[in-house]
């Protein structure tokens, strides 16, 4: 395979943002268009063959209409394509709503990436973009698209410091003159964290939740550390032991507890990234401050907790689910800004090797 560092020409018209748990579609002079789940439903035919049957909202729509018949799957996996094909028609269908595509026709698209994927995990989104219809892909990488989408001054010789705590994994970035100067990406994100409260449930009150209803305990009572009026939910459950159905007490000082193993792992992520920052650019993190942004980062109080261990103050950006989103609206409209960041990309389209499963 020929690398060649070939670089997009022409304006997209396009930014995709393909995260684990959400995709954004931004049309140039539109905006967001699409910012939805990145799931899709499918039945099983013969041979065990996919039929996918609807994508983003739709998808969970007709799943919780058919449950038994129709199955969800995913076809990201902490911030990269498991599944080539499948996302291939997400991003078809995603691009083929009515009022999208009408206005595009093989559309130029930014699509971006985490920061050092594998050469094989980059074909595959160069390929599932090219194969859904994209004239053209141009790739960016997700830290530097989130730290235009937080207003940071991404070209100045001062070192900044961004998190995208997302759905699947977390970037803590540092920037300098237009470029990624470490990066360090972690295996933690909300799914995890949703993960973690069903264990510790299952562990401490032998109960067996579904993730479904971990997200919704974590978004309603989740909590970094323990909040002063302990709140109470009931969720539906099944007893780990007997298998029968039961209602479950869960508090909001036990879900702090479930998660706590999760931040743990980013507040030491970002000590380490700290620790591996070159002085001068420290000295600028500590002066500006760190910015935080993605869907985690909506977690309560989470900013002021790593605020707290790592004496370095932390923003939050104003609205951490679409900040990545505004960062590709600047770029649509910023060729030149665009042509400082973009990677160069391989010229052969097809994936060396492809994986076919959910998981
Ligand atoms: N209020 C909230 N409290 C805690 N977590 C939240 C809240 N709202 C959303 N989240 C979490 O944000 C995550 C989604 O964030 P985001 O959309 O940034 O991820 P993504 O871009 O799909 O993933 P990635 O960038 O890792 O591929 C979900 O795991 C969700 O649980
Ligand atoms: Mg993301």
């Amino acid at each position: 395979m020929v690398l060649s560092l070939f670089k997009s020409s022409g304006a997209p018209d396009i930014y995709l943002d393909l995260g684990t748990m959400n995709t954004r579609l931004v049309i140039k002079n539109r905006g967001l268009v699409v910012n939805e789940p990145s799931v899709i439903a499918f039945t099983t035919g013969r041979h065990g063959k996919k039929n996918i049957i609807a994508v983003g909202n739709e998808a969970i729509e007709q799943v919780n209409k058919t449950p038994g018949n129709l199955f969800l799957g995913r076809p990201l996996k902490e911030g990269v394509i498991t599944d080539v094909d499948t996302t291939e028609t997400m991003i078809r269908s995603f691009l083929s709503r009515p009022g999208i595509s009408h206005w595009l026709t093989r559309p130029r698209i930014i699509m971006s990436i985490p920061h050092g994927i594998k050469k094989i995990e980059k074909e595959a989104v160069v390929y599932a973009g090219r194969a859904a219809g994209a004239r053209d892909v141009i790739l960016a990488e997700e830290p530097m698209v989130a730290a235009i989408g937080a207003q940071l001054p991404i070209q100045e010789p001062k070192g900044r410091m961004i998190i995208d705590f997302g759905g699947g994994t977390s970037e803590i970035a540092i920037i300098a003159l237009s470029d990624i100067v470490y990066c360090q990406t972690l295996r933690t994100g909300g799914q995890q964290l949703n993960e973690g409260i069903v264990q510790w449930l299952k562990k401490y009150k032998n109960a067996i939740i579904s993730e479904a209803s971990a997200e919704l305990l974590k978004v309603d009572i989740g909590s970094t550390s323990p909040i002063s009026e302990v709140q109470v939910r009931r969720v539906q459950a099944r007893n780990a032991t007997s298998g029968l159905p039961m209602e479950l007490e869960v508090n909001s000082t036990e879900i702090s507890m479930a998660i706590q193993d999760c931040v743990e792992d980013l507040v030491f992520g970002i000590k380490k990234a700290l620790e591996n920052t070159p002085p001068e650019l420290l000295s600028d993190i500590i002066d500006s401050g760190i910015v935080l942004t993605g869907g985690g980062s909506l977690l309560k109080n989470i900013d002021r907790y790593i605020q707290d261990q790592i004496k370095i103050s932390v923003h939050r950006t104003n609205d951490p689910l679409t900040t990545i989103a505004k960062g590709g609206e600047i770029l649509l409209n910023s060729p030149a800004l665009l042509d400082s960041i973009q990677l160069p990309i391989e010229e052969d389209t097809e994936p060396t090797a492809r994986r076919s499963q959910f998981y």
